[in-house]
């Protein structure tokens, strides 16, 4: 069959390259992907939010599935499009795809249907300056619409709180309304399903590390790196995330006329008072797919076609025993800004077994490959354990450097030892 994936990240690298193990594929497309990818399936330069140029290149090129790795396509109605004109294509329609792309449709569906969330409350940009001035703190603000990560701000204080709304403000329309919500205290995990609209099956967890420096200091970015599974999560936490957010959030969606296809993400927060969803996210993670992707035995394909077709009970997820890691390596500068065209040396090393590269902004050029982005390469290491996979992704980062180059030293180490 043949496979066009969209996006061009290090998500969408291991995806294409989970996808390309499939004995079913016999053509695999990426658009507009990036160098790393190129080398295992043929990119496609159309941007990820062109819908009239992928729909016609599918319907020409005659693609059987496509697959969606980033939320932008999802709002832009990738999915109603192609199924609009009989196109198959995994991941979740615009209505559906809302749980994402916008906070005020997430959290009034969680009220709504009592999923367990902090206590928050909608307001124009305006009139969030008012509110602030007597909310208690530490506090967290929120956009509604998409803000490639930029968009929360925990305010420990009222001076903290005027600039993040004034920070708010470059977001243009994204920004009109504000999330005030409760500042809850807890571990953070993500969670992971593929559902077909009625039925999920958990793909288990990963945990992100989303401050540019260690010791979770600086500045937001898009992740730093990840491992899978979370030692949060024991069989116990699964039924209870399962039976309170994740089945009542299908339903609902189901309900409200929007029903879900897909794999949906669920950002959780376990505090002392229990499990609380801080958000949802309607793809996988970057970088939680370069963790959980590698870890997972069975065809993906089969599954995506498993949850197109409404037969998820004929699935058995298969999982590597042990751990993952991954590792970001950026750019000097990043989450700011940033140069590009540093040559990336050691790339084409072989690395050692059970250690695999995704590219997630290089290029190319004149027999050299150079960084092209923020998150330039992602290392990801398996393991028997977590401890076994760190210390191969932090012997294998050695191999690879470019002038500036940044990374996490410490990505799963609080968790090491359990
Ligand atoms: P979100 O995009 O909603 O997941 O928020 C991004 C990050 O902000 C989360 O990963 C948390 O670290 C933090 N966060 C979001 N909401 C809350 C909250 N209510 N209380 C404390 N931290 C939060
Ligand atoms: N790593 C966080 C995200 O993909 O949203």
């Amino acid at each position: 069959m043949k496979v066009l994936v969209i996006g061009g990240g290090g998500r969408e690298h291991a995806l294409v390259w989970k996808i390309a193990q499939s004995p079913r594929i016999e053509q695999l497309f990426c658009a507009p992907g990036n160098a790393g990818i190129s080398e295992i399936a043929e990119l496609i330069q159309i941007p990820v939010d062109d819908i009239d140029r992928l729909v016609s290149f599918a319907k020409i090129r005659a693609v059987d599935l496509t697959v969606v790795g980033p939320e932008l396509p999802l709002a832009h109605r990738i999915v109603d499009r192609f199924q609009e004109i009989g196109l198959r294509i995994f991941g979740p329609r615009r209505a559906a795809a809302e749980i994402e792309t916008s906070k005020v449709f997430s959290k009034a569906l969680m009220d709504k249907y009592g999923i367990p969330t902090a206590k928050s409350e909608v307001v124009s940009h305006e009139a969030a300056y008012t509110h602030i001035a007597s909310t208690d703190l530490p506090v967290v603000l929120k956009v509604d619409g998409l803000a490639a990560g930029k968009g929360v701000v925990i305010a420990h204080s009222r001076a903290e709180a005027i600039a993040g709304l004034d920070g708010f403000k470059k977001m243009g329309d994204a920004a009109n309304q504000i999330i005030i919500e409760e500042y809850l205290e807890g571990e953070e995990l993500s969670f992971f399903v593929v559902t077909d609209g009625i039925r999920a099956l958990p793909l288990g967890s990963a945990q992100d590390h989303k401050r540019v420096f260690d010791g979770n200091l600086g500045p937001n970015t898009g992740g730093m790196g990840a491992f899978s599974p979370s030692p949060l999560l024991t069989p116990a936490l699964e039924s209870e995330i399962m039976s309170k957010v994740i089945d009542p959030t299908l339903q609902a969606l189901s309900k409200e006329g929007c029903p879900y296809q897909g794999v949906l993400y669920a950002g959780l927060m376990l505090t002392k008072k229990g499990l609380y969803v801080l958000e949802f996210n309607a793809r996988w993670g970057d970088p939680e797919a370069q963790t959980l992707l590698p870890r997972l035995k069975t065809d993906w394909v089969d599954v995506m076609e498993a949850a197109l077709d409404g037969r998820l009970n004929q699935i058995n997820l298969e999982w590597e025993a042990g751990g993952s890691i991954c590792l970001i390596l950026a750019s000097g500068g990043y989450p700011g800004s940033y140069e590009k065209g540093e040559i990336i040396w050691g790339i084409q090393d072989p690395l050692p077994d059970g250690v695999l590269l995704f590219h997630a902004g290089t290029t190319f050029k004149d027999g050299e490959w150079l960084t092209a982005g923020g998150r330039v390469l992602g290392i990801t290491a398996l393991g028997r354990n977590l401890s076994e996979a760190r210390r191969q992704a932090y012997a294998a980062v050695k191999q690879i450097s470019f002038e500036k180059m940044h990374y996490r030293t410490d990505i799963g180490a609080a968790r090491e030892s359990q």
